[in-house]
């Protein structure tokens, strides 16, 4: 594509940050590892971080850690990344989808209620493009109901809620530092929380379920290999350092989109809540009802045959094949989620996107419509 829909902002400091671990010859489980997660523990105001290889790992070792299993149910949204419930399929558990409000496009809270059964464990709210739920709701039905909430925080790395941190908000969160994410170590995630016996279970799990001081050939526990190498966590140590300037450049970035947009009546975008502080990861713009999902599809495929990247974003969870036969979902069990999602279209964004190229994706945008 001639402008990338998204694309990783890599600065020097991050390439001699990786060559100076090669150098060293400590490539995994050497001191990078630590310094990363203290950095990250710091910036979002929680007492641990735990690296691990993916924000996938990072969700599943939380759903472990908080004891999900087999007959239990935990509440999310069908408006999000497979990997958000897949979590809860990995431990046996059935995920139990609520409908997304039309205009934040993150669950719709006033139906959680509506899907707690005896047999709820947990919430997972996902903060959708960056935007944190209400969150304040959501533990309140929590405490009510004795449930656990884990936030899918893996697009919100810098947002906040009343001021507060996107992951730090409930038992633990979870954030993916995927090359589209605000800070990238190509693959990579991190598991936030207050909680000592969170991190004590996530950081044994992701290490093959060795305690802490356990020889190589010791397991205290069933563990996976979900460790994130020390190039990796030294890539993330710069990139953090630089958060602050790539959240202000995708802001940057977003104002030149609404700036253009935000009169165009064929097309709506995300509504955010007062209480929300965005770090935008990606930016969707939703065509307008009177739009079929045949005529999104033609949007965009028109607009990359004129180099411009972009995509169908999410697609619903539950009409995924595995999901339809796993759990009977079928077309209009989440009508807005449905609404919504067939007419969403993710547009260019990173942090190189010059104003020009948000001139030349709105005009063709445009005259698409
Ligand atoms: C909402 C959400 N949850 C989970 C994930 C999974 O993260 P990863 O790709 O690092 O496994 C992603 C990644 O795109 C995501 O967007």
């Amino acid at each position: 594509m001639r402008i990338e829909l998204s694309g990783p902002d890599i600065s020097q400091g991050e390439i001699d940050a990786v060559i100076a671990v090669l150098k060293s010859g400590r490539l995994s489980l050497g001191p990078k590892v630590p310094e990363f997660e203290k950095a990250m523990a710091e910036y979002v105001g929680v007492k641990h971080a735990v690296a691990v290889s993916s924000g996938t790992c990072g969700l599943h070792l939380l759903m472990r850690a908080i004891g999900v299993g087999r007959g239990d149910e935990v509440i999310s949204t069908p408006f999000s990344f497979i990997a958000s419930t897949n979590c809860i399929m990995y431990e046996g558990a059935k995920p139990v989808l609520v409908d997304i409000d039309p205009r934040t496009w993150n669950i719709d809270v006033s139906r959680i209620e509506a899907g707690v059964t005896s047999r709820t464990t947990a919430i997972i709210p996902v903060d959708a493009f960056g935007q944190v739920p209400d969150m304040d709701t959501i533990k309140a039905i929590a405490a009510r109901h004795h449930l656990r909430v884990i936030e899918d925080s893996c697009e919100a790395l810098g947002s906040k809620y009343k001021g507060r941190m996107a992951g730090s908000l409930a038992d633990a969160g979870a954030f993916g530092f995927y090359p589209n994410k605000q800070i990238t170590t190509g693959e990579g995630g991190m598991i936030v929380t207050n909680d000592d016996e969170i991190a004590r279970l996530c950081a044994s799990m992701r290490n093959q379920g060795r305690d802490t001081g356990m020889g190589w050939l010791s397991h205290e526990r069933l563990g996976y290999n979900y460790r994130l190498t020390d190039m990796a966590c030294a890539m993330g140590i710069v990139q953090l350092r630089r958060i602050n300037e790539i959240i202000g450049k995708r802001a940057r970035v977003v104002s030149w989109y609404r700036q253009r947009l935000s009169d165009e009546k064929r097309i709506s975008m995300q509504q955010l809540g007062s209480d929300c502080e965005m770090s935008w990861f990606v930016f969707v713009v939703k065509l307008a009802d009177s739009y079929s999902e045949q005529n999104r599809a033609d949007i965009i495929e028109r607009l990359r045959a004129k180099g411009i990247g972009c995509s169908n974003y999410f697609a619903p969870i539950h009409l995924q094949n595995f999901y339809r036969r796993e759990f009977g979902y079928k077309n209009g069990d989440f009508p807005v989620c449905e609404r919504v999602a067939a007419r969403t279209i993710a547009l260019p964004f990173h942090n190189a996107l010059t104003e020009s190229e948000v001139d030349e994706v709105c005009a063709a945008l445009k005259s698409l419509l």
